[in-house]
């Protein structure tokens, strides 16, 4: 077996250097990634083919003269590995392997997604947990204990829901709608509540308004998401008044505007940078979802949705919707 078969069959850019960084020999993917013939490439020093290249130089002469193998040094989109090149157990040079760094398999917002899930998850499960063990040991009935298992698990039914129900966004169905129509169903909805509580609706719809085509079903998941936080958040303040405008947006051009103003308990700075984060709530029985989802529904409609807050004054939601499909 000759040592530069297996070199050639290795499924990484491999190079050979002397104890000062300078290529003795590269194998084919190294030719490849370098763009470069081994010819060009011998005495040439590696570091030159890379980013940061004096600390590249440093872990050469550190492998060689320490005789460590340094493994996982991340440069760029690469993870370097550097080995004592030996001959007959003479140390003859560094051997450098170079590993694409694996891609992510989730972009950041998923991940940060995902760890917001499993921590919701994780609270209620141990609540579950906790009382099972409480059960284990009275060995006996406990009216309390039950209802902890029994809401404890409906907390994490409702969470799921909102994330199956929320997250299949693959099958849009486009459709011309009248969006005065849509947010007429979604306060019908409510109606109850919002009679009970003596909460004041007012309506300031542009008649002019077209149709506009949208997956009907999202839209009115959206605004019944921000509809919902408007009369959660009046329900218990002094003003009980939502205003519901719509219109043509001046900013950006060719986009219509569904415009939710409550006089509630309003945001302040910081709560309004965390408004439209996953998993944020300051509601008992929250999922801190409903806003993320309605604004992620309007994004995959090619609109964007604005808000303004003042604590102890009110909050604005405005939506922006494309007029034409995007
Ligand atoms: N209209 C509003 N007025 C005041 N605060 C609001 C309003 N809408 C949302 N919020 C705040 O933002 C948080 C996140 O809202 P949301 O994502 O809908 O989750 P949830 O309603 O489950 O808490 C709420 O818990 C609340 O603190
Ligand atoms: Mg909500």
């Amino acid at each position: 077996m000759r040592a530069e078969d297996v070199l050639f069959s290795i499924p990484f850019p491999v190079a050979i250097t002397d104890g000062e960084g300078r290529i003795l020999y590269a194998n084919q993917k190294f030719e490849a990634f370098a763009n470069r013939s081994l010819k060009y490439l011998q005495g040439k020093p590696l570091c030159l083919f890379f980013d940061h290249s004096e600390s590249i130089s440093k872990r050469i002469r550190e492998a060689h003269s320490k005789l460590v193998e340094i493994l996982g040094f991340r440069v760029g989109d690469y993870y370097l590995n550097f080995a004592p090149f030996y001959v007959s157990s003479a140390v003859r040079g560094v051997i450098i392997v170079v590993q694409p760094a694996t891609e992510n398999l989730f972009d950041e917002d998923i991940l940060l997604f995902l760890k917001g899930l499993s921590h919701e998850i994780r609270n209620p499960l141990s609540g579950i947990k906790g009382a099972a063990r409480l059960f284990q040991r009275l060995k006996c009935y406990d009216e309390e204990l039950v209802n902890v298992l029994v809401e404890e698990v409906e907390r994490i039914e409702r969470l799921l829901n909102d994330v199956i129900r929320s997250f299949d966004f693959s099958r849009l169905d486009f459709k011309p709608v009248n969006i005065h129509k849509i947010i007429q169903n979604v306060v019908n909805l409510f109606r109850e509540r919002i009679e009970e509580k003596g909460i004041e609706i007012t309506y300031l719809f542009d008649p002019s308004l077209p149709e506009i085509s949208v997956d009907s079903d999202r839209i009115t998941q959206a605004f019944m998401n921000f509809f919902k936080n408007a009369l959660e958040a009046v329900e218990d303040s002094k003003l009980k008044k939502i205003f519901i405008e719509t219109g043509y947006a001046i900013q950006p051009s060719g986009f219509i505007f569904i415009r939710l103003r409550d006089t509630g308990c309003g945001m302040n700075e910081q709560e309004l940078n965390q408004f439209l984060a996953p998993f944020y709530t300051t509601k008992d029985r929250g999922s801190g979802l409903g806003a993320f989802i309605a604004s992620e529904i309007i994004k995959k409609h090619g609109g964007e949705v604005k808000v303004k807050s003042r604590k102890g004054i009110g909050t604005e939601v405005t939506i922006y919707l494309p007029m034409k499909e995007r």
